[in-house]
């Protein structure tokens, strides 16, 4: 059977998971879609780095058109992160017609309905089940698993790093930033974990979701973000007296003909259920009219979580392959007119 070539972007936290999982589970991955998935490239930095995973130097490259303007290359898979610049090679990749998997919030919050549109183009699919809440499949949840409701609220915990930082000074009364640089090495933030701590990865996910759960145009800019960069370890230990953990809460809205989307440190009491998610994990409830309460919870970042989704997605898109219906499914999300925000 010929091989599914793929071209990874990045070799960092995700890139690592990727090879990982797909090389670990090829023979699982084979039977599910009746081919060889292979890593035929990989985009890094710097091709002369020390990696924690050994690989076929041949594969690294420096030059993205090695991948993009590869002929042989089906699949794009972009864990390399960034906006702008890849932004670029990810719409080049799909003029070309190749397919695209990413675990870019960064890039789908800001950008998003430009890349589904051309993606539809030129029959692509992009995927991006990893750019929220890491392990947790909420994406395809959202738009697959709710289509028959009208989701009315999306409630959680999105962001990993965050949530690692404030029960670690809960728990242990740990210092702000010894716990941040922890998060670091563990591969949980964000390149700059500004946008981790300031509440804008957790904005830039709340966008995606509010987006695909009210089939809404929202933007980043609806937003109201308030980060946890001012919470101190007295402030957590004086709510925990009172009963409460502070946690970053994405709450997404929708009531009759506006949507509101905040990402806000909230006091929870603790006999909620939201107050024991703990450590690197997320948790988002949704809220249909017909359903009524849902919880998904799992790990919200971290290299093999995170890349679980971003290799299902793979397997989606290969499917979509061998079916010959790419580029069909994204037509749902984007479709209404934007709703009206900040109206009250
Ligand atoms: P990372 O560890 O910093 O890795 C980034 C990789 O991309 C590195 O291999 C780096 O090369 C390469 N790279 C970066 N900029 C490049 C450029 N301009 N040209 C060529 N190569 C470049 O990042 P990560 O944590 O894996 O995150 C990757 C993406 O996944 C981001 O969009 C992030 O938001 C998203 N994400 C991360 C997690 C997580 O838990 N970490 C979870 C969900 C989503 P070198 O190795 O040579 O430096
Ligand atoms: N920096 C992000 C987090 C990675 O901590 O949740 C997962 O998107």
């Amino acid at each position: 059977m010929k091989p599914i070539k793929v071209g990874l972007l990045g070799l960092g936290t995700v890139g690592t998971g990727v090879v990982r999982l797909v090389e670990g589970h090829q023979s699982d991955l084979e039977s599910q879609v009746g081919s060889p998935i292979v890593i035929e490239k990989v985009l890094v930095q710097n091709v002369s780095k020390a990696r924690s995973i050994s690989i076929d130097s041949s594969k690294l490259t420096e030059d993205v058109w090695d991948i993009i303007h590869n002929p042989e290359i089906d699949v794009i898979v972009e864990v390399m992160g960034g906006i702008d610049l890849t932004r670029n090679y990810i719409l080049e990749a799909i003029s070309r017609g190749k397919h695209i998997v990413t675990a870019n919030k960064d890039l789908m919050a800001l950008h998003g309905p430009e890349i589904l549109s051309k993606a539809q183009e030129h029959g692509c699919d992009v995927m991006y089940e990893a750019s929220v809440a890491g392990g947790i499949p909420i994406i395809r949840t959202l738009v697959e698993g709710f289509s028959s409701d009208r989701i009315t609220k999306i409630m959680g915990i999105v962001n990993g790093t965050t949530n690692y930082i404030l029960t670690k000074m809960s728990q242990e009364g740990a210092d702000y930033s010894d716990v941040l640089k922890e998060a670091q090495d563990l591969g949980y933030a964000e390149s700059d974990p500004t946008s981790d701590v300031e509440g804008l990865d957790a904005a830039r996910k709340m966008t995606i979701l509010a987006t695909l759960g009210f089939r809404a145009n929202v933007a980043l800019e609806d937003v109201d973000v308030k980060g946890i960069s001012s919470i101190s370890r007295e402030d957590i230990l004086y709510a925990k007296r009172l009963g409460y953990e502070v946690k970053l809460l994405g709450i997404a809205e929708r009531q009759d003909d506006y949507i509101s989307v905040t990402v806000q440190p909230t006091m929870v009491k603790h006999t909620h259920p939201i107050a024991s998610v703990n450590g690197v994990f997320n948790a988002v409830y949704v809220y249909g009219e017909a359903v009524g309460e849902t919880m998904f919870y799992g790990a919200g970042a971290g290299e093999l979580p995170t890349a679980t989704s971003v290799v299902a997605d793979l397997v989606a898109v290969v499917k979509n392959l061998k079916l010959g219906v790419n580029g069909k499914q994204e037509k749902l999300a984007y479709k209404e007119k934007k709703l009206k925000t900040d109206e009250q």
